[in-house]
């Protein structure tokens, strides 16, 4: 009876009637969509009603799954510049990067998605929403569905954390272990990797709130001129927002200090695990006795733009070697193929991850890709393009399961030495299966936490307790710089005082041993 009770309560605890929500994740990126695309169909999974605004159709949705399809065209084709070689990328600064990708790409799509004809229609109908979730990937202007529907903001992101999101909510920064997530650097605690850190992310606050979101704020007059003039600003409702989803885990992430309402839920898309492989490669896999190496550089990166001489040193080491390769290779020839390689333009990256024969993955260090090796155990060789991708391969290597190549590096003897060491050196594969054990290692599953954190904001609606009084403080008094001030104004103070007595009793002897002197002389 009493465990009948303790059931019943725990179930009026939880309860929560079915909600609408709005999902927000309209980024033409394949792999944000592997990690965004599951949260989404658990919450129509668990009854609610699920509207996404998405470049991905979902080919067979639960009917609470309602798509608003963002207009077919590619985050490349509104970019100046066109679709770059994303190899030459390799060379180009953080600084540099946010300019060109980052910002300008990302108002340019932003205007994409306000303008497509499914998300005009949508807008302009008449629809009540509990909750929005938006991911937080350079789309700003979209927050303000959460003031259209009068809801709480939820963000999601497919990065970990967030130095701009950091300092809108009122987290502690800590620069001297967290580094932003799209800076690359070398020895992220040294002195000038430190300073680094403090002037990348000032460069970058700087540009992100005074250019870069009024840029998004225009749109948002543009596309929603019906809102009231008086709307809290992209970055008020930001700063508002009521919780943080973000994916990182501190078993392989660097730890950090969070709020309540900042959650890591890294590796979400993994909770749900579904290892059936396509036969050809079930039977290839099965039958690779010696081990497969497995070599992607994921979906932005294409192989086939590898220069000539890059592309030959890797195929004459796979020559070499006794293991089969197979390697996602986007075009429909690739000459001189030797016999152990396999190529396909599509490779299901989570069930290959997880066959017990793979030895190495050879990958650019996307995160969500790392995160698939580090849940199936699987060591990483990385060769680093852009992003964040430096980053997380850092993190491997420290970490003991991988090796990182720099690009420019690359030639058959480097990459030869590299990938006979980690598929002989028993070390690696030992580091890997540690790392994803303790990846796994939680009270409940990245999903369900995902699930729970979400259900309770709409529950508490919106949390506001959660959130860190900070937010309406001044930034001088959240960094108590008026109370600093004043005490050393206080303690100056007490020094000059201190001296200005100090000197006026020194002049006092003065007269006093020189008139003791006079009298001395006297007698
Ligand atoms: C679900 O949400 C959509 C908005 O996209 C709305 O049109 C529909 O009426 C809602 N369904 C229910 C059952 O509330
Ligand atoms: C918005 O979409 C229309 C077609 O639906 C197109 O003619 C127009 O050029 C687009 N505007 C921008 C700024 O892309
Ligand atoms: C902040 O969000 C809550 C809902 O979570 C809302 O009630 C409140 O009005 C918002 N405050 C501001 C200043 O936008
Ligand atoms: C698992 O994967 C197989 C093959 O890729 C697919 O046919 C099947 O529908 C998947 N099952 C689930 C539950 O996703």
């Amino acid at each position: 009876m009493l465990r009948l009770n303790t059931l019943f309560l725990t179930f009026l605890i939880h309860y929560i009637e079915t909600a609408d929500i709005l999902y927000v994740t309209p980024f033409t990126s394949t792999s944000h969509n592997m990690l965004l695309a599951p949260i989404g169909l658990e919450l129509a999974r668990r009854g609610h009603n699920v509207t996404v605004i998405t470049s991905h159709r979902e080919k067979e949705p639960p009917p609470n799954y309602n798509q608003v399809m963002v207009d077919d065209i590619k985050i490349w084709e509104v970019m100046s510049g066109g679709r770059p070689n994303v190899f030459t990328m390799t060379d180009i600064s953080a600084e540099e990067f946010h300019h060109i990708v980052f910002w300008e790409a990302g108002l340019a799509f932003t205007e994409v998605v306000l303008n497509s004809t499914e998300v005009k229609k949508f807008l302009d109908k008449e629809n009540h929403f509990d909750l929005v979730i938006s991911e937080q990937f350079f789309q700003e202007a979209l927050y303000v569905l959460a003031y259209k529907y009068n809801t709480p903001l939820a963000l999601v992101t497919t990065f970990g954390n967030c130095m701009r999101h950091n300092i809108a909510v009122g987290n502690p920064l800590q620069l001297a272990t967290v580094i932003p997530e799209f800076l690359d650097l070398e020895d992220p605690s040294s002195f000038w990797g430190r300073l680094r850190n403090l002037y990348f992310t000032i460069y970058e606050y700087i540009n992100w709130r005074f250019v870069y979101l009024r840029k998004q704020e225009q749109l948002v007059q543009t596309y929603l001129p019906d809102l009231p003039k008086n709307r809290p600003s992209l970055y008020e409702l930001q700063q508002n927002c009521s919780l943080m989803l973000i994916n990182s885990h501190f078993s392989f992430d660097v730890p950090a200090a969070y709020l309540p309402n900042i959650v890591e839920i890294g590796g979400v898309h993994l909770s749900r695990i579904n290892s059936s492989l396509p036969k050809n490669l079930q039977k290839i896999m099965d039958d690779s006795v010696d081990g497969v190496v497995y070599m992607n550089f994921g979906s932005n990166v294409r192989s086939s733009e590898l220069p000539a001489e890059k592309k030959k040193a890797f195929l004459n080491v796979f020559r070499k070697i006794k293991q089969t390769v197979i390697w996602k290779w986007e075009e429909d020839i690739l000459e001189d193929k030797p016999k152990n390689l396999v190529t396909q333009k599509w490779l299901p990256q989570k069930e290959i991850l997880a066959h017990p024969n793979v030895k190495v993955f050879i990958s650019h260090g996307g995160l969500i890709g790392t995160q698939e090796a580090i849940f199936n155990g699987v060591p990483l060789i990385g060769v680093p393009i852009y992003a964040d991708q430096y980053n997380n391969l850092l993190l491997a290597q420290q970490a003991g399961f991988g090796r990182v190549l720099k690009y420019h590096d690359i030639n058959e003897e480097t990459f030869e030495n590299v990938l006979t060491d980690v598929i002989n050196n028993k070390k690696y594969i030992e580091a890997a299966k540690e790392v994803s054990r303790r990846f796994k290692d939680r009270p409940m599953t990245a999903l369900d936490t995902a699930m729970f954190w979400l259900e309770y904001v709409i529950r508490n609606k919106g949390a506001e307790y959660m959130k860190n009084p900070a937010i309406n403080m001044s930034w001088v008094a959240y960094t108590m710089l008026d109370v600093y001030a004043f005490i050393i104004i206080l303690l100056v103070s007490a020094l000059l005082i201190t001296l200005k007595v100090f000197s006026i009793l020194q002049n006092i002897f003065a007269v006093y041993n020189t008139h003791d002197i006079k009298v001395k002389k006297k007698s």
